[in-house]
C-alpha cells in the first residue's frame, strides 16, 4: 500500500523497542559465562532457563538476555557482526546484540547475547516483512523472526543476506 499522506500516529521503529545502552549494560560476561556453564554441562544453574534449540545453537535465557551458544564456530561471529551492521544502517529488523570470547581448554567459545524477542501475537505488516526479504534475502523463514506490533524483528541473523548496507 502506498502512503502519501504521513502517518500521524506513526508506529514505534524495532530500533527503538530495544533500548541499546541498556541492552548493553544488562548483557554481561558473567551471564555469559553461565550459560555456557550450562550449556558444556559443567554447572546445573536454576537461573539460565534453556528457551530454544536450533540445528546448530542452544538459546538459553539468563536475566531476561538470550545467550546463544553452539559448536559451529562461526555462527556467533556471522550473527553478530550481521545484526550489528544492519542496526548501524538503520534496520528496524535488526535488534542489538553482542558477543562475548570464552577461553576454554578447547579454544576460544563465542557467546552471542540479544534481547528475549517473544512475538506479541500481532501480525506482520506487509510492507515492513516486505523490507526486511528485500533487505535481508527471503532466505529467512518465520522460526528466524518475531513479530512485536507489526514489526517482525530477525532473532536468527545466521540466514541474513548480507546486502549493500553491510560495512
Ligand atoms: N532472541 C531470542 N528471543 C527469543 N527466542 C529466541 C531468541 N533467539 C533464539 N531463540 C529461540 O531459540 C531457537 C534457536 O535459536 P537460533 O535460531 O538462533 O539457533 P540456530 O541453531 O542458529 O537455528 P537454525 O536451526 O535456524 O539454524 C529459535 O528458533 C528460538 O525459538
Ligand atoms: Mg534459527
Amino acid at each position: 500500500m502506498e502512503h502519501t499522506t504521513p502517518d500521524p500516529n506513526p508506529r514505534p521503529v524495532a530500533n527503538r523497542l530495544f533500548d541499546n545502552d541498556d541492552f548493553h549494560r544488562r548483557a554481561n560476561a558473567d551471564d555469559a559465562l553461565r550459560a555456557y556453564f550450562r550449556w558444556a554441562d559443567v554447572e546445573w544453574d536454576e537461573e539460565v532457563q534453556k528457551i530454544g534449540q536450533g540445528e546448530d545453537r542452544t538459546a538459553f535465557l539468563v536475566n531476561s538476555i538470550v545467550y546463544k551458544l553452539g559448536s559451529r564456530a562461526s555462527a556467533n561471529a556471522y550473527d553478530h557482526q550481521t545484526l550489528e551492521a544492519a542496526r548501524r544502517a538503520g534496520k528496524p529488523w535488526a535488534p542489538p546484540s553482542c558477543l562475548f570470547e570464552i577461553t576454554t581448554e578447547f579454544g576460544v567459545q563465542h557467546v552471542m547475547a540479544m534481547p528475549y524477542i517473544v512475538s506479541d501475537g500481532t501480525d506482520a505488516d506487509p510492507d515492513a516483512l516486505a523490507r526486511m526479504f528485500k533487505d535481508a534475502g527471503d532466505e529467512i523463514d518465520f522460526t528466524n523472526y518475531s513479530v512485536i506490533n507489526g514489526q517482525p524483528i530477525v532473532i536468527d541473523g545466521c540466514t541474513v543476506r548480507r546486502g549493500s548496507w553491510y560495512a
